[in-house]
């Protein structure tokens, strides 16, 4: 793992979230080396709670965060994260969030990784790829060289991103989904599980099945939360790739 996401001695990282997800968060974060000082969540028994301290609700999150703390996202429902992105969490502890990398993921040296984002164990990161903030790319995905992930998506495990692939905001690329090379997947659409994605698909259109089809429509109603949401404190990486792939993989 690169020098750059492994976590420094000044700091200890909160999770927000305390549910199954958060549970791999936790394990990733303690091998990569970070101090856990507990999670928030409105669930004080919440299953994390074996596992660490129960620091509050999700209203107990401030902006008086105390200077040394640096919070995830610890939820894995894309709606649930933008929603307490959008609301609960204090826009100015934007920039403080963590990214979070597990040890035995394989990310190139030359990736952009934003604030916030988790990367799972086995997941691989290559080459010139764009990574914008609070994302997940989930167990043994593969986002593969100039790809470009914007704000809020989540790759799930399994899933493969081809190169050059582009993912919108807040879209779901499904457990084992698949992308041809060059795709382009717009903002609050979801990719099923096991789908192989050869056209491009708009923005908020559900596609699914080998190759995928549309079949539905998602991320209605969200223009309030999602102005909400690009008012926090960060920057979201969406200026146009640098580099532009000119091969497949
Ligand atoms: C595609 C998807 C979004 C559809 O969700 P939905 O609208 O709730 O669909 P339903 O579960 O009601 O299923 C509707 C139909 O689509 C089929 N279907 C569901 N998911 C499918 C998939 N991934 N590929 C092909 N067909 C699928 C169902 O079998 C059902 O068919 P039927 O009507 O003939 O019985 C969802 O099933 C999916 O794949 N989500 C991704 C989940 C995921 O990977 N999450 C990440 C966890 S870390």
């Amino acid at each position: 793992m690169p020098d750059r996401y492994a976590p420094d001695t000044h700091h200890a990282l909160v999770l927000i979230g305390g549910g199954g997800h958060a549970a791999v968060v936790l394990d990733a974060a303690r091998l990569a080396g970070w101090r856990v000082d507990g999670f928030y969540d409105d669930n004080a028994e919440a299953p994390l709670s074996s596992e660490a301290p129960h620091l509050g609700t999700i209203r107990d999150i401030t902006r008086d965060l105390p200077e040394y703390q640096r919070p995830i996202l610890a939820i894995g429902d894309l709606r649930a994260r933008l929603t307490l992105l959008a609301e609960n969490v204090p826009h100015e502890l934007g920039e403080r969030f963590a990214t979070v990398v597990h040890p035995r993921a394989i990310i190139a040296g030359n990736v952009e990784i934003g604030a916030g984002t988790f990367v799972g164990p086995g997941a691989i990161v290559n080459a010139r790829a764009r990574i914008s903030v609070d994302c997940i790319i989930n167990t043994g995905a593969i986002v593969e060289h100039d790809c470009w992930v914007r704000a809020n998506a989540h790759i799930a495990p399994g899933a493969v991103l081809a190169g050059g692939t582009q993912i919108g905001r807040h879209t779901l690329v499904g457990v084992g989904a698949r992308t041809l090379p060059m795709a382009k997947i717009g903002m609050w659409s979801v990719v099923g599980a096991g789908a192989a994605v050869t056209h491009d698909v708009p923005d908020r259109t559900v596609v699914a099945g080998v190759p995928a089809k549309p079949v539905g429509r998602s991320g209605r109603r969200s223009e309030d939360v999602e102005h909400a949401y690009r008012s926090r404190a960060i920057t979201l990486h969406e200026d146009p790739p640098a580099t532009q792939a000119e091969g497949t993989t």
